[in-house]
């Protein structure tokens, strides 16, 4: 090659890199916009919850006749304002969270807000499986560990246990910044669940040990086996919660939803509180050799603790949960329909947005490369081809609450 052919080379990366100047100037700006319309969104929701809360009163407050017509329009109101929530929540999932404590602890100051509900769904997705993979393993060396009895296995066993327990409370603390309603007990349940393995991973290797050994490797064969059934519940939840971004009646999902629900739950429920029974034995057998054989190490009381707490625990939230998710039925059913409409309205845009990108691409391909100058190039950033929205974006943006919708909503 000769050095002509080289600058001429060189010039043309040169036009290639103030496309890319441009290119990254129009994101910055579209950053900066985007931080200013997340504050918006986040004092107008403020606003809203704000008047909520004053009608709300008013409404508990109010003495006046209340006659037929009087008793319809509060239920209205009622019902207006259990879905305004169930929106604002939806609006909110699209925003930015802080972390909490725990995770700015283990993880720093670092932003773990997912801003799209599909891709939360992903995540809660790759718990789900993550928690699967790891059961079916535990599941192994818990079956391995009733067979043999070797010390390395057992604590490679109980190793795996504090790390895969750790990584829920993890998990889980993402999942919550990401608007998981989890319940505050099953995080505590996997930090107490770290804090056990971690004794059983000290206890020395005695006759205490070996007195409740098998008892506890068959608790977690059986343990190993409800979360499975738990994944297979949870599963198909998520797989109709999918379902609820794609359909078009979304009230024949919900129902989908509910029935399913009420379905699995009623399959899993006895074998949940089995385990449940399991945990107390555990605590019992524990109480036990605290007294006998005499000189029992200080892990087996704790032991004994940590099993009736989770015994506790358990069974006081998973008997919580039925009734309160009859009572908040209505609760339910409008955070479905808010959680749908968001995850079509977040797909439709991904669409039209591909649509667009394909269009201006075929675009750039036909026109030649402007001979603009960097300091030209960088002025002038609204020079971007602005394409006609195509029928997906137009679709998109009809699905979007219109000035006058907003109001009567
Ligand atoms: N671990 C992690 N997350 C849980 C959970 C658990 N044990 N139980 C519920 N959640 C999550 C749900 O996935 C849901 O998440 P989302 O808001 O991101 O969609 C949220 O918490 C609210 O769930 P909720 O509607 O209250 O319950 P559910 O219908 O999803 O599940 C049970 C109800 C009873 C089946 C479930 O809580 C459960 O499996 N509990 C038993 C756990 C247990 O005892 N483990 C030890 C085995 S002996």
């Amino acid at each position: 090659m000769d050095i002509e052919t080289l600058r001429n080379e060189w010039d043309e990366l040169n036009r290639e890199y103030t496309e890319l100047e441009t290119c990254n100037r129009r994101y910055m700006e579209l950053l900066e916009q985007l931080q200013q319309h997340q504050q918006k969104c986040f004092n107008e929701i403020k606003h809203q919850r704000y008047r909520m809360n004053q009608i709300t009163a008013s409404v508990r407050q109010y003495k006046g006749p209340i006659g037929g017509e009087e008793k319809e329009k509060l239920d209205d109101l009622q019902k207006m304002s259990l879905k305004r929530k169930a929106q604002l929540h939806e609006i909110e999932q699209s925003l930015p969270a802080k972390s909490g404590r725990y995770l700015q602890i283990i993880l720093g100051d670092v932003n773990v807000s997912i801003l799209n509900r599909n891709d939360k769904v992903r995540y809660k997705d790759d718990y789900e499986k993550f928690k699967l993979i790891l059961n079916v393993i535990g599941l192994i060396m818990a079956f391995f560990n009733l067979i043999f009895n070797y010390r390395a296995l057992e604590l490679s066993f109980i190793f795996l246990l504090v790390w895969y327990y750790c990584t829920l409370t993890i998990r889980e603390s993402i999942l919550k910044v990401n608007g998981s309603r989890i319940k505050g007990w099953w995080r505590a349940h996997h930090f107490i669940s770290t804090v056990a393995a971690g004794v059983l991973l000290i206890w020395p290797q005695g006759e205490h040990w070996q007195l409740f050994r098998l008892q506890f490797m068959y608790f977690n064969v059986y343990i190993s086996i409800v979360q499975y059934l738990q994944f297979g519940y949870q599963k198909g939840l998520l797989y109709r919660l999918k379902a609820l971004g794609e359909r078009h009646n979304m009230d024949i999902t919900i129902e989908g939803f509910h029935s399913w629900m009420w379905r699995g739950l009623s399959f899993l429920l006895p074998f949940l509180f089995i385990g449940y029974a399991f945990q107390a034995y555990n605590a019992w057998t524990l109480f036990k050799l605290a007294y006998y054989p005499p000189d029992a190490p200080w892990h087996v009381s704790v032991m004994c603790g940590l099993f009736l707490l989770l015994f506790v625990g358990n069974t006081a939230t998973t008997l919580w949960v039925v009734p309160e998710k009859i009572r908040e039925r209505s609760k339910e059913r409008y955070r479905l329909q808010s959680m749908g409409k968001s995850m079509k309205l977040r797909k439709e845009m991904k669409n039209s947005a591909s649509d667009l990108d394909l269009s201006g691409s075929s675009q750039v391909a036909t026109t030649t490369p402007t001979s603009l100058t960097p300091t030209q190039a960088t002025t002038t950033p609204t020079a971007t081809p602005t394409p006609t929205p195509t029928p997906a974006a137009a679709s998109a943006a009809a699905a979007m609450p219109t000035a006058t919708e907003k109001k009567e909503n």
